[in-house]
């Protein structure tokens, strides 16, 4: 018998404000036709002042909380991916658990910037089939929008703040394919490529700082290594692009997803795409991806999902998971 680590129950949380394209023409040397042609991305939802990555990502604990049907304390663990946390600590994994009313097990944040819900599944998912917890919520929650140097055009248009959560839980398998839950998982990074995307400030050096990208090069990289990521993990999992019900990626730009699906052999109508509308969410974009095709009826129980990242380190990975 095989312990599977299986999803439960997920939901989402937006910020109010959405920012059409257009408000940026206001401030900077830039234009609708430009963001879409480029990126793909129509608007972005950025969080109120008074509203924290903490509590963008207890709205969606709530709700993957009602769709499970289970109550806080039914949880083990709760593991938040962000790079944007409230405060250098604690966690915003606690602060979670304590909005949530959790009155036991554990919580903690993972960081792996834009690939980091994946790298935090695969954490999630160890966990379970090692028998260290049996239900584990796994947050990807951001608001990119306090790391933006509202000057730069190349990289403030591009991003949103957003909140998605999911839960997992321990359910017995056969082993094989046919499984529900994850089947298989590969991660990677290259600290080698620190210097194409990276904030220029935090704790050690006293500063916040703003987010830097060398879009080509961070572009030049993505499509290559989302494709062989993601092919790891669906030869780990015998699966092939054929049995691929659902492709939900990284929400960075349109081109880079469309490219990685056609790399992968999955069709263009199989793949899930929500930056038009939330922008790069970083690590909130896989959760609020998935949380939203599951809203919209496409993501069936049994259907086959893939989902890929890669952000900064570089770091990147694939889970194949049967919703
Ligand atoms: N409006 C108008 N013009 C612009 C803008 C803008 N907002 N931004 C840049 N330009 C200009 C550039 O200055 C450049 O002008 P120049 O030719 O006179 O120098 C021109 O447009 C072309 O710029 P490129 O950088 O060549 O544009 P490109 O087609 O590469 O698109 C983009 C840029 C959208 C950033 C793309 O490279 C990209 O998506 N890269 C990957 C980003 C990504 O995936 N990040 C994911 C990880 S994020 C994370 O981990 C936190």
């Amino acid at each position: 018998m095989t312990i599977r680590a299986v999803v439960r129950g997920i939901g989402h949380y937006l910020p109010e404000r959405v920012v059409p394209n257009s408000e940026f023409e206001d401030t900077l040397d830039t234009s609708h036709e430009w963001i879409v042609s480029r990126s793909g991305i129509h608007q972005r939802h950025f969080a109120a002042e008074n509203e924290t990555t903490s509590d963008l990502a207890t709205h969606a604990a709530n709700r993957a909380l009602s769709a499970a049907g289970m109550v806080a304390d039914d949880l083990d663990a709760i593991i938040v991916a962000t790079s944007t946390a409230d405060l250098t600590f604690p966690s915003a994994a606690t602060m979670v658990q304590n909005g949530l009313g959790m009155m036991r097990g554990f919580a903690y944040d993972v960081q792996a910037v834009c690939a980091g819900f994946v790298f935090a599944l695969a954490t999630a998912n160890a966990q379970i089939v090692s028998g260290q917890a049996k239900r584990v919520m796994v947050i990807g929650a951001e608001t990119f929008s306090r790391i933006m140097d509202w000057e730069d055009r190349t990289t403030s248009v591009l991003f949103g703040d957003g909140a998605g959560a999911l839960i997992l839980e321990a359910q017995d398998g056969t082993g094989d394919k046919s499984d529900r839950g994850i089947l298989s998982v590969d991660l990677n990074s290259d600290g080698r490529h620190r210097d194409i995307l990276y904030v220029d400030g935090g704790v050690s050096t006293q500063t916040t700082g703003y987010l830097r990208m060398q879009g080509k090069e961070v572009f030049r990289h993505a499509v290559e290594k989302l494709a062989a990521t993601a092919q790891t993990a669906m030869d780990r999992a015998k699966i092939t692009a054929d049995e691929v019900d659902w492709v939900v990626p990284h929400q960075a730009n349109i081109r880079i997803i469309q490219g990685t699906a056609k790399k992968m052999g999955v069709p263009d109508e199989r793949v899930v795409k929500t930056v038009q509308n939330h922008g790069n969410t970083s690590a909130a974009s896989i959760p609020l991806a998935l949380s939203v095709a599951v809203s919209e009826g496409k993501i069936q129980p049994g259907q086959v999902v893939v989902t890929e990242a890669i952000g900064g380190g570089l770091a990147w990975g694939a889970v194949v998971l049967r919703w």
